[in-house]
């Protein structure tokens, strides 16, 4: 694995300069599977507005962590033991986020995003709205996944539609790939869940692909009702607003570790 500076010196949710180092999943893991390329979308910085700076300085070093070489202390970070465990990947603005998680308050809900203004907003919502359940990370998924959880440590994982990256030559960006759900299903503990959801008819399909090639997960569709946890994202999105118009099929998924 590749060593990063320590970002946790840098100034609060700021990314240390240049490209990040990436780890060699197939060497990593010994494998072939397919993992996503990070497109630009790692470089983009954001401004904040002077209140969410302030936001920011105050609050981060509590609520926040940067993609580092560390194993999370879940206890330590939340101040309790025990308790249930999901980690949401690309929580972009937090909004689902922020509904759901005073509806799972016996969970530790992690939301890890690259994008700073988005964390600034679900920020803004966790101290306004006193959510004591909400942590965030700032960086790559998929490397977070891979330094900052150890295996079978995790009830849940949420990817809420993932950037569709629709042009062919793009398709190798899409986070959702055989490796990831390698990764994602060594994370969890056995019974945990990965939810998915995409409007994207193309990624839908590129997904549905992909529903039983990771042996260790079982694919258990859409609704299942006994899923062990909350699976409502609380919103109407803009989408689901629109009714079941061909376009705007929200398609999700469902697999529980074995
Ligand atoms: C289309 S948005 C969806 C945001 C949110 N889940 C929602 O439903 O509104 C996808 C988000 O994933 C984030 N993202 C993309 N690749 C990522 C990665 N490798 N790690 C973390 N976040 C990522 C993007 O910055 C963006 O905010």
């Amino acid at each position: 694995m590749n060593t990063a500076d320590n970002p946790q010196n840098s100034p609060a949710g700021e990314m240390p300069h240049g490209r990040p180092l990436q780890t060699d999943f197939n060497a990593e893991f010994g494998n072939d599977l397919d993992y996503p390329r990070l497109g630009n979308v790692t470089f983009r910085r954001g401004t904040l507005t002077d209140n969410q700076n302030a936001l920011f300085e105050e609050h981060w070093p509590r609520l926040g962590k940067m993609l580092a070489d560390e194993r999370i202390d879940l206890d330590e970070w939340f101040g309790r033991s025990g308790a249930k465990t999901i980690v949401e990947i690309g929580s972009g603005t937090g909004t689902s986020t922020a509904a759901m998680a005073p509806k799972e308050q016996d969970t530790n809900i992690i939301a890890v995003e690259l994008y700073k203004p988005g964390l600034a907003k679900l920020l803004g919502s966790v101290v306004r709205n006193d959510i004591d359940n909400i942590r965030m990370i700032r960086g790559d998924g998929i490397e977070v996944m891979v330094r900052m959880f150890a295996p079978e440590s995790l009830d849940g994982i949420r990817v809420f539609f993932p950037d569709p990256w629709p042009k062919a030559r793009h398709h190798k960006r899409r986070i959702i790939q055989s490796g990831t759900l390698n990764l994602f299903a060594s994370r969890l503990k056995k019974g945990g869940v990965l939810h998915v959801a995409t409007d994207h008819a193309g990624y839908a399909e590129w997904i549905t692909e992909l529903v039983d090639v990771e042996p260790s997960l079982e694919f258990k569709g859409w609704p299942w009702p006994e899923c062990p946890q909350l699976t409502d994202r609380q919103l109407i999105t803009k989408f689901e607003g629109k009714g079941l118009e061909k376009d705007h099929v929200i398609t999700e998924y469902l697999w529980e570790k074995k």
